[in-house]
């Protein structure tokens, strides 16, 4: 099994959630920022694990907000990638934007529904408090949702246990 973890921006919490879940999955896994990563090579991966930040609503579609998301989603959305596992991880604040608490995981579920992946690794609303988000459906988010900004001590363990889920869902 070969994963490859892609993230963007760089250079904070999303990067730094990154490199914990590189470290997690092993030397079996590869490491990108998107901006470094032909889209292509996804090729060689079993598992693509995307995450990132939200940063207001239209994250993915901003392209003027300097979004490496929306020429991502753009190569990627007419990929064919069947028989490869996907999974989402999404940074965010609860506290400040608890109506729009990690959107971004929507974002990565839609468009990677039409890639023909199968998507795993959705993750319990349980114990997090937000009003509203687009990232969840029915009590589960589409990835796994991680807020530095008021629970970074509950990051490594989410994490530890999010990719044993991820093992165990490949299986
Ligand atoms: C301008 C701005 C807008 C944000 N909007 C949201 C939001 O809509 N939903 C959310 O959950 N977090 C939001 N956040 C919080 C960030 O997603 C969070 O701080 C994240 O950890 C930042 O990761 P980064 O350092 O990789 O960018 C926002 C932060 C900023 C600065």
């Amino acid at each position: 099994m070969k994963a490859v973890v892609l993230y963007w921006p760089k250079g904070g919490n999303t990067e730094n959630a990154a490199k914990k879940i590189k470290e997690v999955l092993g030397d079996n896994a590869d490491i990108y920022d998107i901006k470094s990563f032909n889209v292509d090579d996804l090729d060689k991966y079993d598992l693509i694990i995307t995450g990132a930040s939200t940063i207001g609503a239209e994250n993915w579609e901003d392209a003027s907000n300097d979004n490496e998301w929306s020429r991502f989603g753009n190569e990627v959305r007419n990929k064919d990638l069947s028989g490869k596992y996907v999974a989402f991880f999404g940074l965010g604040d609860q506290v400040l934007y608890p109506n729009h608490f990690v959107d971004v995981l929507g974002v990565f579920n839609d468009e990677f529904s039409k890639t023909n992946a199968k998507i795993i690794g959705r993750w319990p609303t349980e114990g997090y408090r937000f009003t509203d988000s687009d990232g969840e459906e029915n009590g589960m988010f589409y990835g796994l949702a991680i807020d530095e900004d008021n629970e970074d001590h509950l990051t490594e363990e989410r994490v530890k246990k999010w990719v044993e889920q991820l093992m165990s869902e490949m299986k």
